[in-house]
């Protein structure tokens, strides 16, 4: 059985960290318990917007991270820069629309073609690994490959959000055949987006998937798994009475 390598996003304990625009929740400090734990590498969005992660959560993250720094990018000139000068081990590129709650689809690397083929080898002069998330679609993988990406990252949101059955079913298999036409060009292959505890198991069985990024179900089991915790230490504190 092969291990499938788990990528952690962090973006949401900076979202809570940026209700206050404040300093805490940390997402360096995020990044070192989630690598104690076990996960294979670090994931995190410097949107155009700066909702979450910030320039300098990158720059710390990159130094901190004793796995791989996988920074997630929309293909503004801005963001490209700020990604050649912190060298992250690896960047995932993605569309990005300020208006999105959350990424929507993959980037279409057909469209994007000419652009890719002009920065692609700038992120490997510069020692970076790239990927591109793409939906699952035959002209997308092919795209990859032309542009000289190392691995594609197969957007799973429409297989987690099928309503039912048969459209999980449908879903799963273009997932399967996306993995596999990858894999057949010697492209790596990720997945990720919408993953949750109860729809990855389905995913895990395709074999050709090496690794998934999970970020929003895993921060929000975090805050009510901690939350017990959390206020039981509060509770100490107010009573310790001897300050
Ligand atoms: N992969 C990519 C490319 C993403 O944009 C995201 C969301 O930031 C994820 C994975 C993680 O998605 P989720 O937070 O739904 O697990």
């Amino acid at each position: 059985m092969t291990i499938i390598k788990l990528g952690v996003n962090i973006d949401h304990i900076a979202t809570v960290r940026q209700a206050r625009k404040g300093f805490e929740p940390d997402p360096a400090a995020a990044a070192v318990i989630v690598e104690l734990a076990g996960a294979d590498s670090i994931v995190c969005h410097l949107r155009e917007d700066r909702r979450h992660i910030q320039d300098r959560d990158v720059y710390v993250l990159k130094e901190t991270v004793s796995t791989r720094l996988n920074l997630e990018m929309g293909l503004a000139d801005e963001i490209i820069d700020i990604a050649l000068k912190s060298k992250p081990h690896q960047v995932t590129l993605v569309p990005e629309k300020r208006e999105e709650l959350t990424t929507e689809g993959g980037l279409d690397a057909v469209q994007f073609k000419e652009k890719l083929q002009k920065i692609v080898p700038v992120f490997h002069q510069n020692g970076i690994v790239v990927s591109i998330f793409v939906d699952p679609e035959r002209d997308q993988i092919q795209a990859a490959k032309l542009v000289r990406a190392d691995m594609v990252e197969i957007h799973t949101g429409r297989y987690a959000n099928a309503k039912n059955a048969e459209d999980v079913r449908v879903e799963l298999h273009k997932l399967a055949e996306a993995a596999m036409m990858a894999r057949n060009v010697r492209l790596g292959v990720a997945a990720g987006h919408g993953l949750n505890y109860r729809n990855v198991g389905p995913v895990t069985k395709i074999m050709e998937i090496e690794e998934l990024n999970i970020g929003h179900s895993i921060i929000s089991r975090a805050v009510l798994t901690g939350l017990e915790r959390a206020v039981r230490e509060m509770k100490e504190a107010i009573n310790r009475k001897n300050y």
